[in-house]
């Protein structure tokens, strides 16, 4: 079957400030809590030093290199960008009133840049990261105060870029908190249950503070959630595994839940209840959260499974800790890849908030070699994203209503999770290691060509997997 997406399709690639910008210290910007995770976002967090060595102070340069970077991205055929704006580049402590016009100048010239290339922004307010200063004074999202100030920040940010940036994402996989709460909340790891969800009711509220504040100031804008969309299946068909695997979902679907309807689902009563949590949700709060989301985006990479009996071997030991899918293969790095579970997870996405859904991250983790002729020719990658946006084709056919699709890192960045350059995503290779080694010459790989020719086909070259 050949599948043609719709003209207004937007298709592009996805990037966050901290894993590309580099320029950590300079033109007013604070330090950011990424700024003291050399290890990567989900590594141990280490006091910064002066003299320390973190990759991401450089990244791949790109807040000087973006004109070349975006004139690629153009040469690719992108109609879509998505890049955060690091926040303690607006607000360097994060608390102070006045925002700092070198920052917000900065992202100008990265909007001009795009306009001139006809490509639409998509901007996640906050990805992974916010003012280092916060998390040390105010116990980062802990604190109620930091609605406040985040409310500041996407009320400055809206109003400067409003006239041209229309599609907006809040916080990056708003439910990573779970798993990794410094790095989405600044809140540390090992923090108890009641602190954690305190953390995550405050960024539910600062959310839909930012949506009514989009709403009010930006003609036509659309704003949208953003939350790690891996589905977690029954190992078995044991009635335990399916109640076990629906319970799992509701982990990150809760989010959605609030996000999209306005209020908490009912389930969380009774979570609360045995987790002893007990939220301070006042009635402000409850007002705030009516404003809900226009479209609903998600990050799809992985599938894991969940059992209650069976035995299960457990694949992704330092992120989600996914329980082995015997009918999958995994990456390098242990995540299991499962095209057809993204199609599954537009058509749960859709039925439950029948709202506009946007893939905003998707892509395959590997290692590049640069051959003989200096070409690199990453077939496993064509294939990874061949085949999950073919089941892009397959939702749309199912009548789900899909607005776009950002690959992450279509030009290879910082890892997240273990802050590798060699853990690649792009169509773009950068010539720099895992030493910070290297001359960031900017090279074409072979999908960047495939990548070329499915945009212009708007999916129709797309092949059935084999
Ligand atoms: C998502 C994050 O979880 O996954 C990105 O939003 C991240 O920031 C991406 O980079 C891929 O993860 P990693 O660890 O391979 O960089």
């Amino acid at each position: 079957m050949s599948f043609r997406f719709p003209n207004e399709f937007l298709w592009g690639g996805a990037t966050a400030a901290n894993q590309i910008e580099g320029a950590y210290n300079i033109d007013g910007k604070g330090l950011s809590t990424s700024d003291v995770q050399p290890f990567g976002t989900f590594g141990e967090l280490k006091t910064r030093h002066q003299g320390d060595f973190n990759i991401k102070d450089t990244a791949i340069d790109f807040y000087h290199r973006y004109p070349e970077d975006i004139a690629l991205f153009a040469e690719m055929g992108f109609t879509c960008f998505r890049l955060s704006i690091a926040w303690s580049r607006i607000f360097p402590k994060g608390d102070e009133l006045e925002p700092n016009e070198l920052g917000l100048a900065y992202y100008d010239k990265i909007f001009d840049e795009l306009e001139k290339h006809g490509m639409v922004p998509l901007v996640t307010l906050s990805h992974y990261e916010m003012p280092l200063y916060l998390a040390e004074h105010y116990q980062g999202w802990k604190s109620r105060e930091l609605i406040v100030f985040f409310e500041r920040y996407a009320r400055v940010v809206f109003n400067r870029y409003g006239h041209r940036v229309k599609h907006w994402l809040t916080f990056n996989e708003i439910n990573i908190s779970l798993h990794e709460p410094f790095t989405g909340a600044g809140i540390p790891r090992g923090s108890d249950p009641q602190s954690l969800y305190q953390g995550m009711h405050h960024q539910l509220v600062a959310s839909a503070k930012a949506v009514k504040a989009c709403h009010e100031l930006v003609a036509d804008g659309k704003i949208g959630n953003m939350m790690l969309g891996a589905i977690q299946y029954a190992l078995t068909c044991h009635p335990d595994d399916i109640f076990a695997a629906m319970q799992e979902n509701r982990e990150w679907l809760f989010f959605g839940d609030v996000q999209s309807r306005g209020y908490y689902p009912s389930y969380m009563t009774r979570k609360f209840k045995e987790l002893g949590v007990e939220l301070d949700i006042n009635e402000e709060d409850k007002e705030a959260l009516t404003e809900t989301i226009d479209f609903i985006s998600f990050s799809y990479y992985m599938t894991g499974c969940v059992t209650t009996h069976a035995e299960m071997e457990i694949v992704d030991e330092k992120v989600l800790k996914m329980g082995s899918n015997p009918y999958l293969k995994s990456t390098d790095w242990g995540w299991q890849i499962n095209p057809k579970g993204l199609r599954i997870v537009l058509n749960l996405l859709y039925d439950r908030y029948q709202k506009p859904l946007f893939i905003v991250e998707n892509g395959l983790g590997a290692v590049d070699k640069v051959n003989g002729q200096g070409e690199i020719e990453d077939d496993y990658r064509i294939s990874y994203l061949n085949d999950h946006l073919y089941q892009v084709g397959e939702a749309l056919q199912d009548g789900v209503e899909v607005m776009g699709y950002t690959s992450w890192g279509p030009i290879d960045l910082i890892s997240a999770s273990t802050a590798q350059m060699s853990k690649r995503y792009g169509y773009i290779y950068v010539d720099r290691d895992d030493n910070g080694q290297g001359s960031l010459m900017r090279k074409r790989k072979k999908s960047f060509y495939w990548y070329q020719d499915i945009i212009q086909s708007k999916g129709q070259n797309l092949q059935p997997p084999v």
